[in-house]
């Protein structure tokens, strides 16, 4: 079951209003400025404002006027993020049903430009609901729900490490290629691809049959690509990968100044889904913007395998563009999540019921459906009317 089974978000940039149902795969597909980074983004505002605060959360983003939804008819004054979830528990052999969320807004005056204007969380414990007390002081600008975290293993303070714990990737290939100082510890790799090497080399270390799982995926992804590994030089730590040499037989070892964007974004978005703290059951949830980018077409196709094997250890979501990413004998309607901007507002649901019957008759694959730009969310009643069907 996923961790995050649900999210809504309301005046949350372009989410002006958004119900969306997830599982232990989504794909979120759009078009561009659709709102699919918006979303991403809200899930990730939880864990940074949990993680720092939301103050800090709100300014990393350029500020509350620049979240804050504005409409024609004017900018909200606050907004809303609501998670339902799949909590596990010590010592609880299932996991538990949990919810939390809070709702941040203006101040009315200027001292302090934000406020948690609500904080609610609930656990749903065998003997009853277990309301937890968050709330909310007057003139606040901090969540309850690190503060009160006293006992490693209450429900709360499992609450808050779970949504912390979420990893949301936004991959750049000069950080993949970077050298990388080697730290102590295991690492994990950060959100733009910091610590390749050392994720890599602990991945080879403690999982085996993983990191060959890992070099499989590349070798699907990447034309002639074998694997990659760490490459240690002197204190530092950084990558390199097997290929085919042109003669057959030989392995030819290329270094990290000579890996194309294409080769070091897939071994990312695969140490992502791999790394050991995934395999190790410490990571909720995984999201990645746009994991196709840079990958040969042809390769595209396996790209969904390896998310779909991913999601039997983690939650994964990814953003994407790509009809070839929808080309593989994995993917599902259920998995997908078309979305839209209508208007200027963000809608998300599962495919529509015109773009499901289609898929259903056999008249289209799913990654047809995609190309011919029929994929649409399904509108709650009263969008549809208003909406008159317009899409962007
Ligand atoms: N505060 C806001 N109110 C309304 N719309 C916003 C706000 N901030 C950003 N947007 C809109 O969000 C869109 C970008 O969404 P984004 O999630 O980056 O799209 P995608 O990732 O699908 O390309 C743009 O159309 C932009 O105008
Ligand atoms: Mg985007």
């Amino acid at each position: 079951m996923p961790f995050v089974r649900r999210v809504r978000v309301r005046n949350f940039r372009s989410l002006a209003d958004c119900d969306v149902s997830l599982g232990p795969l989504t794909v979120l597909l759009g078009f561009n400025a659709s709102g699919k980074t918006n979303f991403l983004d809200a899930l990730r505002f939880v864990a940074d404002a949990l993680a720092s605060s939301p103050q800090r959360a709100v300014e990393g983003r350029g500020g509350l006027e620049a979240l804050l939804h504005r409409a024609q008819a004017g900018a909200a004054e606050s907004f809303e993020i609501w998670v339902d979830l799949g909590l596990r528990l010590p010592g609880v052999d299932c996991d538990v049903a949990a919810s939390y969320g809070f709702e941040i807004g203006r101040y009315p005056d200027t001292q302090t430009p934000l406020l948690v204007l609500r904080e609610a969380g609930v656990v749903q414990l065998s003997g009853g609901p277990l309301q937890l007390p968050l709330d909310v002081a007057r003139h606040s600008a901090r969540l309850r729900l690190p503060a009160s975290t006293i006992d490693d293993e209450s429900p709360q303070a499992v609450l808050e490490t779970t949504l912390r714990s979420m990893r949301f990737y936004e991959l750049d290939s000069t950080v993949l290629r970077a050298l990388d100082e080697q730290g102590t510890g295991k690492a994990s790799l950060g959100s733009s691809g910091e610590h390749l090497g050392r994720v890599l080399g602990d991945l080879a270390r403690v999982d085996e049959l993983g990191k060959e799982r890992l070099d499989a995926y590349l070798s699907a992804l990447v034309p002639g690509a074998l694997g990659v590994d760490e490459r240690r030089e002197g204190r530092y730590s950084t990558v390199q990968a097997r290929f085919q040499a042109g003669d057959g037989g030989g392995v030819e070892v290329f270094l990290r100044e000579e890996l194309s964007e294409g080769t070091l974004r897939a071994a990312g978005v695969l140490a992502a889904l791999f790394q050991p703290p995934v395999s190790a059951g410490r990571v909720p949830l995984v999201a990645i913007e746009e994991p196709e980018t840079a990958l040969h077409p042809a390769g595209v196709g396996a790209l969904y395998e390896a998310l779909d094997d991913a999601s039997a250890r983690t939650q994964v979501i990814v953003t994407s563009q790509s009809s070839d990413l929808l080309d593989n004998e994995h993917v599902r309607l259920e998995h997908l999540r078309a979305v839209a901007n209508i208007d200027g507002v963000t809608r998300i649901g599962k495919v529509d019921a015109a773009g499901r019957a289609v898929v259903d008759k056999g008249l289209m694959s799913i990654s047809e459906l995609h190309r011919s730009g029929q994929m649409r969310p399904e509108l709650p009643d009263a969008v549809r009317q208003s909406a008159g069907g317009r899409h962007c």
